[in-house]
């Protein structure tokens, strides 16, 4: 059995949630869009098409953003053909996935989705096949108020009120080789610069994200993030990061800490962001927008090339295991330990291709593993994000050395005084005896408001309750289907308060959400 020590102390804290870093992505790529979100016909419909039992799932699972229409798929779109009346609406190839695309859903339709949803937009324009123009007429059909054509053509099309989207990405993925008008840094760099001029021209308080590299392994990270911050800083606000885990060639070891990559990931794009700063003399702060992130098995993918072109082709849905579970929750907990310059994150994507939500054309809608990590993290976090001091055993990995087996974070929150605790244990074999020292949350109790006791000390964790859901398998293989939607779900563990000491043993590939609560509040 290892063993892990954790210090949880409210003056070390790394800073206030940032809730955008539970965002997810919708990329008009095989099943998310058509037959995934959107089903006219389905007997959940509703009156635009859109799937209530998909809608559901989504409330539950609770991402606060949402990036739409790609990917890929963004780089050869022309935003036109989505909007005006369905019937005149183009059939179109999208070259990026080899796909019929209808055009049936497009940016308003989008946008109404996401507002009656509640989730804020993040939209990507077109720097691939398209450029300037077709962005700022895009900002412009979003955004205007009516009285120019461009906002006109959007009131005819049943939107009178502008779309008001804070949020935008310069592209996609324009490092990659792969990606419709793939551009050396230099050439994004020049593009990006001048299309997120011209849209700060139009509206200034706009946030504007630079593609910054596909994964850490391209060849051009690092230089990539340089060359185009150097060019854009002014004019841009975050750089945006992509990274999908695999085991590869059967390393568990190393795909259970891959949150190590994330993070490092993250650590070098702040730095280099960093250093343009200071090479320009200045203080601002380029954040970091981790919009793809999640477990893709991408081995099993033989590329776009080999696609047979298909309208809403079954692609890449892949079927998640309570380990990919885990390794999702651990990817999470990195993205909160990393919420002082993470500025978005999205889970890629949000039903059937590569998703936490699954569903079958005419039939059900239903949760893979994953979905229960991310809902259960942007439920129950809340407050500040506390910088946890960690003793703990290592696992040996081939990919990053030695690592903690335990990996965690916390969140205070200072109206409620609820604590959540988030934690995952890494090892594949060994349980993990975790204690978690709250000595100085009771110490500092008067300073975070509703903890006060008599004098400012010692009312907590005194009558206060513990709530612990795991998530873990005797069969780290397990997962949902159609037939069995239930098989991983998460269930109750045996955390307990001694005192002011939490304790816990945590079983092998686990992951860990232990509240510590008034207990009047779910
Ligand atoms: O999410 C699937 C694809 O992965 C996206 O279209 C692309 O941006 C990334 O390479």
């Amino acid at each position: 059995m290892g063993v892990a020590s954790v210090r949880l102390d409210p003056a070390f804290a790394v800073g206030p949630l940032n809730r955008r870093i539970f965002g997810t992505f919708v990329e008009h790529m095989g099943r998310c869009v058509y037959t995934g979100i959107h089903e006219p016909g389905h007997p959940t419909a509703d009156e635009h098409g859109f799937r209530t039992d998909v809608a559901e799932l989504v409330r539950e699972l609770g991402p606060t953003i949402v990036r739409y229409p790609g990917g890929n798929f963004v780089s050869n779109y022309q935003w036109e053909d989505g909007v005006g009346p369905k019937e005149d609406r183009p059939t179109r190839l999208d070259l990026a996935w080899r796909s019929i695309e209808t055009n049936q859903v497009g940016t308003d339709d989008f946008m109404s989705w996401a507002s009656r949803l509640g989730i804020e937009p993040m939209l990507a324009v077109n720097l691939g096949t398209r450029g300037m123009t077709e962005a700022i007429e895009l900002l412009q059909y979003c955004n205007a108020e009516p009285g120019i054509e461009l906002s006109d053509r959007r009131v005819k099309n049943g939107h009178p009120d502008p779309h008001d989207v804070r949020v935008w990405c310069l592209g996609n993925e324009m490092d990659g080789p792969w990606q419709m008008g793939h551009k050396t840094a230099e050439e994004y760099a020049r593009l990006a610069e001048e299309t997120a001029r011209a849209m700060k021209r139009f509206d200034d308080s706009l946030e504007l994200v630079a593609c910054g590299s596909s994964n850490r392994a391209m060849p051009t990270f690092g230089t990539w993030e340089r060359v185009v911050l150097d060019r854009c800083f002014d004019f841009v606000d975050h750089i945006s990061a992509h990274a999908y885990y695999e085991p590869v060639d059967g390393d568990l070891d190393s795909f259970l800490a891959c949150a190590e990559d994330m993070d490092r990931f993250i650590r070098a794009v702040v730095a280099t962001a960093d250093h343009v700063a200071a090479v320009k003399g200045s203080d601002k702060r380029i954040s970091v927008s981790f919009d793809e992130w999640n477990v893709w098995f991408q081995a099993r993918f033989d590329g776009e090339s080999s696609l047979e072109i298909r309208e809403a082709p079954e692609l890449i849905e892949d079927v998640y295991s309570v380990t990919d579970a885990v390794v999702v929750g651990s990817l999470l907990i990195t993205l909160m330990q990393h919420t002082d310059r993470v500025s978005m994150a999205c889970q890629a994507q949000l039903v059937n291709v590569i998703a936490p939500i699954s569903t079958r054309a005419g039939g059900p809608a239903w949760r893979q593993a994953i979905f229960h990590p991310f809902a259960l993290t942007a439920r129950y976090a809340a407050g500040t994000v506390l910088r946890p001091a960690v003793v703990s055993d290592a696992v040996q990995t081939q990919a990053y050395g030695a690592v903690d087996q335990l990996l965690t974070t916390a969140t205070l929150d200072p109206e409620t005084g609820d604590l959540v605790v988030f934690a995952v244990n890494r090892s594949r074999t060994e349980d993990c005896a975790l204690t978690i020292d709250l000595d100085a949350l009771a110490h500092s109790a008067g300073s975070v408001g509703s903890l006060g006791g008599e004098g400012g000390r010692a009312a907590y964790p005194a009558g206060r309750q513990v709530e612990h859901l795991t998530l873990h398998d005797a069969d780290p293989n397990a997962h949902n289907t159609e037939a069995d939607p239930e098989r991983v779900v998460p269930r109750a563990g045996d955390a307990v308060l001694d005192g002011s000491t939490l304790r816990a043993v945590l079983p092998p590939i686990s992951w860990h959400c232990i509240r510590i609560t008034e207990g009047n509040n779910s």
